[in-house]
């Protein structure tokens, strides 16, 4: 039998013999379903376990005939990672798992890794009045967000998402099922909370839960512009107010800038009258009255994404896009002459679209509370992250767009390099250099240790991912 055929009858048996649970997606073809539709790419299969052993079983039968292998939770990694981000892996797809339970005592949510985010708010909400940190997209699956990091509105009160992790069930490269928690295998947890596609597949997630907020106040200001040196003012006064040690945490913020204009945009989590002591509106130049909205109602709080969703642009569906970011400590701002030289970038530079968008996006907050070795996740002291975002409606990302995207962060860089030397590995860029380094900083020689001892043939595997460390001869 070719190897071809081998890999085929062992993932049928792997399966169950059912042969609806395993597709060949032929080339040429959008069978894989791709998230970005720029990287094209075809696995060698896609499989559709319908529990923990057969992902294992799954598992057993890459690693045996030398395929690589990266699951699927939500598919909506922006380097189609969740395809293995290159030709020719196995796929798990884990949308048959979505089991989910509550503790009623400890308020501990049991939730399968095939979840979305907005399934989960849901049953979280349901069993309790529940809810955790996540990011807005309700699309996004929580496979590849709680092991990535999962930022949100309610992350400056509560942590990222994988701070809400306690323990899962992982699927590791020898097959094996194991439990990682803070008392068992806790090496393989600490690689979970952040790195977990290089590490096995996540079959169960338990999480902490906290009592959903029930007021939040929904702002989004558009902002009055002016010349190259009035709309770098208002990043700086942005960038001030943020600063502010005291700043509430209840408090999330996105400042946008878009083709048409500037929107200062973000939830509170209390009264209209705390919102309204915050200054926000004398501080900025808003079109009044704005859009506030008061939300007594939490499933209400998370459909609603205005910060995204209501452009229009980063949505849920496939599209050809491409996306950077870069972080900004409390020790590494932008000064007013880095926020003009920005405006003028953006005002004469041939850009090749006109759906681009920069988000500035406080961080800090919980997520900071968290020591930045005690999980993969690393960029803990970020105060605030930049996400720029292109979008072709027709077609391919042209060169001059992703130009575009490259001469943003390099014209940073000049002022304040720190801030290139990080990325959000949940964006994933795939043209970035050294991007291990990039998502995972000063955790990466320890991620490597680990992958060495756990994964030493490097069966999980995307182009990015963090590979074993090479022993010394
Ligand atoms: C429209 C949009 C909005 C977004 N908004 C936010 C936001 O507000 N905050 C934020 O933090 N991020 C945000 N993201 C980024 C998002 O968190 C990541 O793209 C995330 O990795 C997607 O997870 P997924 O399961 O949908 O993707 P997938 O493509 O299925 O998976 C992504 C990666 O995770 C791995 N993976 C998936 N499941 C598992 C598992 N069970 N075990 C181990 N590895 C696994 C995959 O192998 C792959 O490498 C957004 C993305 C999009 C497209
Ligand atoms: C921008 O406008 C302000 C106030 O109107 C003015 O003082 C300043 O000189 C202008 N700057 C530039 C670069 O045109
Ligand atoms: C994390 O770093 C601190 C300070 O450098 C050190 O004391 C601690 O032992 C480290 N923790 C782990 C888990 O490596
Ligand atoms: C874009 O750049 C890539 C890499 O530099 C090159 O291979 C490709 O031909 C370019 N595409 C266009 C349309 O110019
Ligand atoms: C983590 O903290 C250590 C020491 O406190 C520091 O040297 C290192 O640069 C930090 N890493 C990141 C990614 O912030
Ligand atoms: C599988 O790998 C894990 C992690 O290295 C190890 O603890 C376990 O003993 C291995 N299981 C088998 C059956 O080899």
């Amino acid at each position: 039998m070719s190897n071809n055929t081998l890999i085929q009858a062992c993932l049928l048996a792997a399966l169950g013999f059912n042969s609806t649970r395993v597709k060949f997606p032929e080339a040429g073809t959008i069978d894989a379903d791709p998230y970005n539709l720029d990287l094209p790419i075809v696995p060698a299969a896609i499989t559709v376990p319908r529990s923990t052993a057969q992902v294992a079983n799954v598992v057993k039968c890459a690693a045996s005939n030398g395929y690589k292998v990266q699951s699927r939770s939500g598919g909506h990694s922006y380097g189609n990672h969740g395809l293995g981000g290159t030709d020719g892996a196995i796929v798990v797809d884990l949308k048959d798992l979505k089991q989910f339970s509550m503790d009623e005592s400890t308020y501990i949510a049991s939730i399968g890794s095939g979840m979305l985010l907005d399934e989960v708010t849901h049953k979280l909400y349901d069993n309790g009045k529940r809810a955790m940190a996540h990011g807005v997209c309700p699309q996004v699956g929580v496979g590849g967000h709680f092991t990535i990091g999962g930022l949100g509105p309610t992350a400056r009160q509560w942590g990222s998402s994988l701070d809400h992790v306690e323990e899962v069930e992982v699927v590791l490269a020898n097959s094996s099922i194991v439990r990682a928690s803070n008392t068992q295998n806790q090496d393989v947890l600490f690689a979970i909370k952040g790195a977990a596609a290089s590490f096995g597949i996540v079959t169960e997630f338990k999480v902490r839960t906290e009592p959903a907020p029930d007021v939040a106040v929904q702002y989004t200001y558009e902002l009055i512009l002016g010349n190259i040196t009035e709309r770098a003012r208002i990043m700086v006064d942005w960038q001030d107010f943020i600063s502010d040690p005291d700043l509430s945490r209840k408090f999330a913020s996105i400042m946008i800038v878009f083709e048409h204009g500037m929107l200062l945009s973000g939830d509170f989590y209390g009264s209209k009258k705390e919102f309204d002591d915050l200054g926000l509106a004398d501080r900025f130049p808003i079109r009044k009255p704005g859009n506030v909205a008061i939300l007594t109602d939490w499933l209400g709080m998370t459909g609603h994404a205005v910060e995204e969703l209501a452009l229009g642009i980063v949505g849920g569906i496939p599209l050809h896009f491409y996306a950077k970011s870069m972080a900004f400590t409390r020790d590494s701002l932008m000064s007013p002459s880095t926020f003009e030289k920005l405006f003028d970038y953006l005002d004469n530079t041939d850009k090749g679209t006109l759906l681009w968008l920069i988000y500035f996006d406080l961080q800090s907050g919980a997520t900071s509370d968290v020591p930045n070795n005690s999980t993969a996740y690393a960029h803990r002291d970020t105060l605030y992250w930049l996400q720029s975002y292109v979008v072709n409606l027709v077609g391919p990302v042209s060169n001059t767009t992703t130009a575009f995207l490259e001469g943003i962060n390099n014209l940073i860089a000049q002022d304040v390099p720190s801030a290139n030397t990080r990325a959000y590995p949940g964006y994933v860029d795939p043209l970035m250099p050294n991007p291990q380094w990039r998502y995972w900083g000063s955790n990466l020689p320890k991620l490597e240790k680990i992958k060495a001892a756990i994964d030493p043939n490097d069966v999980f595997h995307n182009p990015q991912s963090v590979k074993p460390r090479k022993q010394a001869p």
